[in-house]
C-alpha cells in the first residue's frame, strides 16, 4: 500500500509528537524533514554543496536540535537549490511501498500533493514558544522571539512558504492535549485507509 500522511506547521506546534504516534500507530515509516535542514545548516561552507552531498552521518551529528540549528536551518530553507536537492529523497520517501508519515512545512503543498491526509497542526506562538522553552531552557523571552523570528522567515519566504495546504485538515493544539490531537489525526487517517 502506498499511502503517506503529510503533517506541516510551524515551529514546536507538536507535528512531531503526532507524527511519531501516528507512525506507531499504523507501522508507517517517519521522517522529519525538519532534520534535513537543519543537517544542512550545520554543515557549513556552501550550503548548496551541503544539501547535495547530505548523508545519514550528517543527521546523526549531535546539536540538531539547538534553537541555532533551528536558525540555521530556516536560513538554508530559503535558498531554492537547498530545497531542490532533498525533494527526491522526501518524494521517495513519502511514496515508498508501506506507508509513510512526513512532518515538516512543505509536505502536503510541495513534496506530495498527492498525499492521502494532509494534516496542519499549529498553535499560538507563547504557546508553542513555552512548549519548546520546557524542552531547550533559557530565557523564555529568547525563544519566543526566535519562533516568531522563524515563522516570519518561513511564512514569507517565496520557494515554498509555509502554509495550510487548502485540502488540510487544521489541528490547533493552543488548547488541545497531545492525546486529543493525537486521537484527531489517528481518525483522520483511519477514515482515509483502503478498507478490508
Ligand atoms: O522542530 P521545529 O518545528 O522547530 O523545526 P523543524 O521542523 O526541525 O524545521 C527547522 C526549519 O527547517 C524550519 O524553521 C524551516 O525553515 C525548515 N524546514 C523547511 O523549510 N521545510 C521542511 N519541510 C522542514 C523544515
Amino acid at each position: 500500500m502506498i499511502f503517506t500522511v503529510a503533517i506541516d506547521g510551524p515551529a514546536a506546534a507538536g507535528k512531531g509528537t503526532i507524527a511519531r504516534a501516528v507512525a506507531a500507530r499504523f507501522g508507517f515509516r517517519h521522517l522529519d524533514t525538519g532534520l534535513l535542514y537543519r543537517a544542512v545548516g550545520m554543515k557549513g561552507g556552501d550550503p548548496v554543496a551541503a544539501a547535495r552531498s547530505l548523508g545519514p552521518a550528517d543527521l546523526e551529528r549531535d546539536g540538531l536540535r539547538t534553537l541555532e540549528a533551528g536558525q540555521a536551518a530556516s536560513r538554508v530553507a530559503v535558498i531554492p537549490e537547498v530545497r531542490a536537492a532533498l525533494v527526491d529523497f522526501q518524494r521517495r520517501f513519502a511514496r515508498a511501498e508501506g506507508g509513510a508519515v512526513l512532518d515538516g512545512r512543505d509536505i502536503g503543498t510541495v513534496i506530495c500533493p498527492e498525499a492521502e491526509v494532509k494534516l496542519y497542526v499549529t498553535a499560538s506562538p507563547e504557546v508553542r514558544a513555552h512548549r519548546r522553552w520546557l524542552e531547550v531552557g533559557g530565557e523564555e523571552a529568547r525563544v519566543l522571539a526566535e519562533v516568531r523570528e522563524r515563522d516570519a522567515r518561513d511564512m514569507g519566504r517565496a520557494d515554498a512558504p509555509l502554509r495550510a495546504a487548502d485540502d488540510a485538515l487544521v489541528i490547533d493544539t493552543s488548547e488541545l492535549g497531545i492525546d486529543e490531537a493525537v486521537a484527531t489525526a489517528i481518525a483522520a487517517v483511519t477514515g482515509r485507509l483502503p478498507r478490508g
